[in-house]
């Protein structure tokens, strides 16, 4: 016998090309300008309506399929917006695109879901002059719902909202797919690329603390992005061309000669740096030949070139020891990869007619935009514009980019809506079809809400940043007593695991778009939403299962024979808390606000605090306390929370340790 799977996915691909000939077809239908009798129009009409029934029908049976064969995790909210779609549909057949919206209830009392179309359709009704009341709405969408497993019943309340109670044997079963099959990323669609910008800090300047910001969030979507199924590729846009490395290497040249022999002790690039740039701005001789020094560069005269790669070399090694610490892979592709494509790109915008002259420099203007792109200097250089106009291009041909995100301060924000309206202009892409979006963040403040500074007013270095964590780690761990119980090793994998982790959820914890204030003080207390907080938590959940003397193999076992009760009040919430985890990533793949993810671990930890402080799950005998019985089921609820907490970690880029 064929992998079933395999089977049912070449039956669903099947159906789905089927659907979207369907689609294409009813498209075609609902344009009738074409069309002279009516007599055919009637005939369509009915065509219409039959493509539109099969269509419905092709639709269910694709998705009971997917339910089927799929070790995927169902997304619950996603699966009740369909039938609640279809049930407006079947209610209110003509209704063009009417409002569809269930979210999940805040307060257990009023059900596990809502869904508040009915309003949003009595408005709707209303500015076509038909009045129905929202009620009214509800109860004949309720009337409609199809036959399914999820709901248990619906009530209507207040103006028209519909509650949704869903079955417990349903949670229950999805729970048991989730222990036997793992963490599962929610079925994909297709498989697309991904392009994510992020990192990149400039040569032979400082890494700062912007840049942290950009590594941190952009390794997350990019986490996020792999999980899910994507094809992704993490680029490192360096900033490594440019008239600055002629200072540099005019200097190197002067300050070590023999360069090209001995390889020069320029440990300390930013010092190198302000030397050079202060010569730059003080003796004329010195800048006349750091100008030639760029034209001999960008002719690419093996020399300059050798000089440029030391410099560049020695940055190189300076950003990786960062990425080793906070665990980030990204492949460099800086500025100068994309060195002959702007003399390209400028031509063809050139040709096409969208190039201005101002004042000796050529611009391009894209409409409805008030600053224009510098595509070309009044010294006939290329700028930031060109370069990102030209990567732009080679993302979107060479890489065959889906989707594109570009993540750095919103300060660059202006600058990417222009590029991107250029490179809409010129007809390099379609916003409908492909995804091009700069994610912005705010900027880091100290604990003072002015600009992230050190004590003596200087820009903080990045390495020296991570080392404070590390220590400040290691004193609460001491705090805490902890290095008289862990071993040497567990000691340091906690401190690396508790300082890294938890500049990083700081970070990610807060709404990106936001400035946010860096305080060691607040990300590393363990109350309140931090990563110590919960990787602590974490520790205590799997510590769980070892007091019951629970190994691996015994909870797969009980997985596969145990159903997972939900009677407890606790237990129930701490059940559908569980398994709204793809419909919180399904959210942030829209707005790539990773934020929504810690908020959501957040309330799983300390839902499952709720749940663990009224529900035994090991019982001991108080004298002895050797254990006397195991709860199961509830043994597994301990599984399920720690399962989709370690995958939440793994896309927020945290380590989490068995002891801490
Ligand atoms: N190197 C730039 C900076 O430090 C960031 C580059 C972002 N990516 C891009 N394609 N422009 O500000």
């Amino acid at each position: 016998m064929g992998d079933p799977v395999a089977e049912y996915t070449s039956r669903i691909q099947r159906q789905e090309r089927e659907i979207k000939c369907l689609s294409d077809e009813i498209e075609k239908l609902k344009n009738p300008e074409a069309l002279v009798t009516s007599s055919q129009l009637d005939e369509l009409r009915e065509e219409n309506a039959k493509l539109k029934y099969r269509l419905n029908i092709l639709k269910r049976s694709l998705r009971e399929e997917r339910s089927q064969c799929s070790k995927n995790m169902t997304n619950i909210n996603q699966r009740l917006q369909e039938i609640f779609g279809d049930a407006i549909q079947a209610a209110y057949p003509d209704l063009e695109s009417p409002p569809l919206s269930v979210t999940p209830n805040q307060q257990a009392k009023f059900g596990d879901y809502q869904c508040n179309s009915a309003m949003a359709m009595a408005q709707m009704m209303k500015s076509r002059g038909l009045k129905v009341s929202p009620r009214e709405i509800a109860e004949r969408i309720v009337q409609n719902i199809p036959d399914n497993e999820m709901i248990q019943k619906t009530e209507i309340a207040g103006p028209g909202f519909i509650n949704v109670h869903l079955k417990k044997p349903f949670v229950s079963k999805l729970l048991t797919n989730l222990l036997i099959n793992g963490v599962q990323p929610p079925p994909l669609q297709s498989r697309k690329r991904v392009v994510v910008d992020f990192s990149s800090p400039n040569i032979a300047k400082e890494m700062h603390v912007g840049h942290l910001r950009s590594t941190i969030i952009g390794d997350s979507m990019c986490r996020l992005f792999e999980f899910l199924g994507y094809d992704v590729l993490r680029l490192n846009h360096v900033g490594d061309w440019g008239t600055q490395f002629g200072m540099l290497i005019a200097h190197l040249q002067d300050k070590f000669p023999n360069y090209l022999t001995v390889s020069p002790p320029i440990g300390d690039l930013q010092a190198f740096y302000k030397e050079s740039k202060k010569r730059f701005d003080e003796d004329e001789e010195f800048k006349k030949k750091a100008y030639q020094c760029v034209v001999r560069l960008q002719s690419k005269e093996p020399e300059f070139i050798k000089a440029w790669n030391l410099i560049c070399d020695v940055s190189r090694m300076e950003f990786q020891k960062i990425y080793d610490c906070l665990d980030i892979k990204i492949i460099e592709r800086g500025e100068s990869y994309y060195q002959d494509r702007m003399t390209d790109v400028v031509k063809e915008f050139e040709e096409r007619g969208l190039v201005q002259l101002d004042e000796g420099r050529k611009i391009v203007f894209p409409p409805g935009q008030s600053i224009p792109l510098t595509v070309v200097k009044s010294d006939g250089g290329y700028t930031y514009d060109t370069s990102d106009l030209a990567a732009l291009k080679q993302r979107l041909f060479g890489e065959k980019a889906d989707i594109i995100i570009y993540v750095t301060d919103s300060g660059q924000a202006g600058h990417f809506q222009v590029i991107f309206a250029a490179g809409q202009m010129i007809g390099w892409y379609d916003p409908k079809v492909t995804r091009v979006e700069h994610a912005g963040f705010g900027v880091v403040l100290g604990e003072d809400k002015k600009k992230f500074k050190t004590r003596s007013g200087d820009t903080v270095r990045l390495m020296d940043l991570l080392d404070e964590g590390l220590r400040r780690s290691m004193d609460k761990l001491k705090e805490k007593e902890r290095d008289k119980v862990l071993t040497p090793d567990e000691l340091t994998k906690a401190q690396r695991s508790v300082a890294f982790g938890c500049i990083k959820y700081a970070d990610l914890s807060h709404n990106r778009i936001n400035d946010y204030v860096f305080s060691f003080d607040k990300m590393l207390d363990d109350r309140g939403n931090t990563a110590a907080y919960l990787l602590y938590a974490y520790t205590r959940i799997r510590s769980i299962t070892r007091l019951a003397n629970i190994d691996e193999e015994a909870l797969r076992r009980a997985a596969e024979t145990t159903q997972v009760l939900l009677d407890h009040e606790k237990e129930w919430k701490l059940g559908k808390c569980i398994l709204r985890f793809p419909e919180i990533l399904r959210k942030i793949l829209e707005d790539l606000l990773l934020h929504t993810l810690c908020d959501y671990l957040y309330e799983l930890a300390t839902t499952f605090t709720e749940f663990y402080d009224s529900c035994y799950c090991v019982e001991k005998d108080r004298q002895t306390g050797e254990v006397v019985k195991v709860n199961m089921w509830r043994m597994l609820l301990c599984e399920a929370t720690a399962a989709v907490m370690a995958k939440g970690f793994d896309i927020l880029g945290l380590t989490p340790v068995q002891r801490m």
